[in-house]
């Protein structure tokens, strides 16, 4: 049977939209007749839009970081949540909810034994236990690990504290500023909106100012007159500035993204001595690197979902033709909570 599937048809410069993919029919399966031993075919119903696909939308992403995508191909290595329609690989039956990252397609034919995207990409089913399939791509999935992650490698999970997250009103930051709020800390988000900023305080219940209308260093001063302990950066540049001047004596910082960075010229902060004055950590970190921890976030952050004391928000696009303007919309700041596409 022919289904979807969307292809990077160029690298963008600058800005990223619909005109650097193309939606292409390719032929898959229809039932396990098709499939080789150990494969499975899943039709896909929610697949992630995140800005990390940004850095590989071009001829060589960072080193280190995951690959960039080919030309002409489809897009693999984005978390996407589906059924089993048909499997061949032990342990996996027709109806089965389950994970994988072969992403921004209809339907995938996915190997089971491949370990996708450090461990984290790979087939895996899913449990419920009541909840929606597509928070497995938010709070209890990749973007739940890189808030609960973060807040380990700065050594924040205990509370008590003053900690900023940038990019607040974000799939990452929204889940980070509800965690430290929930283990005690007292949590100042940013973000780009008035709108987000009231959001961020009446619904997720912190502090909130927008970098658009107030510079960050000015907001902090007024709202954490004698600094902050922990920095959780999803920006850098100038919101990095900023935290180094604000950070207290051995504070520490998770340097989880640079996403002012993604779609223009890198700018690096000019007072990285203050590091060393003031006994800094900064600590870059990857969520897919702390598989171990999936297990206790999934457990706390499933019993804060059922107690209602966390909230999933999410902005919805439908349709796979809809993907690139979502992601589009995400970078510039248009979406709120985790961006997702429903297929
Ligand atoms: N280390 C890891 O393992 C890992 C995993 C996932 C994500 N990340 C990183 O975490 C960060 C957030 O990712 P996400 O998936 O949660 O995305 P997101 O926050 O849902 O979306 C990105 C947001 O960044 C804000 N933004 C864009 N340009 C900005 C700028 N120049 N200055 C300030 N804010 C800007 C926009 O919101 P506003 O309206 O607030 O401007 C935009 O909506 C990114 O840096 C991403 O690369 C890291």
């Amino acid at each position: 049977m022919l289904s979807a599937e969307l292809q990077v048809a160029s690298y963008p410069e600058g800005g990223v939209g619909p005109q650097h993919f193309s939606v292409v029919k390719v032929e898959v399966p229809d039932g396990a007749d098709g499939l080789a031993e150990g494969e499975v075919l899943v039709r896909n119903t929610w697949t992630s839009v995140d800005p990390g696909l940004r850095l590989r939308l071009r001829a060589a992403a960072p080193e280190g970081y995951f690959s960039a995508f080919p030309l002409g191909a489809p897009m693999d290595g984005i978390l996407t949540v589906g059924e089993v329609v048909a499997s061949r690989a032990a342990g996996f039956t027709t109806g089965d909810t389950v994970w994988h990252s072969l992403g921004w397609r209809e339907h995938s034919v996915v190997r089971a034994s491949d370990e996708a995207m450090n461990g984290i990409g790979t087939l895996r089913q899913l449990e419920l236990h009541g909840n929606e399939p597509q928070w497995f791509l938010g709070a209890l999935g990749p973007m739940g690990l890189t808030a609960y992650a973060g807040l380990a490698v700065a050594r924040a999970l205990r509370g008590g504290e003053v900690l900023w997250v940038s990019a607040g009103a974000g799939a990452v930051g929204s889940l980070v500023a509800q965690m430290a709020r929930l283990l005690g800390h007292h949590v100042i988000a940013s973000t780009g909106s008035q709108e987000k900023v009231r959001w961020l305080q009446d619904t997720l219940g912190v502090d909130a100012f927008s970098y658009r209308d107030e510079e960050p260093g000015a907001a902090l001063k007024r709202l954490a007159p004698d600094g902050i302990d922990v920095y959780f950066d999803n920006v850098g540049g100038d919101h990095l500035e900023a935290a180094l001047d604000a950070m207290r004596m051995r504070g520490r910082i998770a340097l989880c993204g640079s996403v002012s960075d993604y779609e223009s010229e890198p700018r690096g902060p000019s007072n990285v001595f203050l590091a060393t004055a003031k006994n800094l950590t900064l600590s870059g970190f990857r969520g897919s690197l702390y598989l171990d921890l999936l297990p206790e976030m999934q457990a706390r952050v499933g019993r804060w979902l059922q107690e209602g004391h966390l909230v999933c928000p999410e902005t919805v696009y439908d349709g796979l033709a809809t993907a690139p303007q979502a992601l589009a919309d995400m970078l510039r700041g248009r979406t709120r909570g985790k961006t997702l596409v429903r297929l």
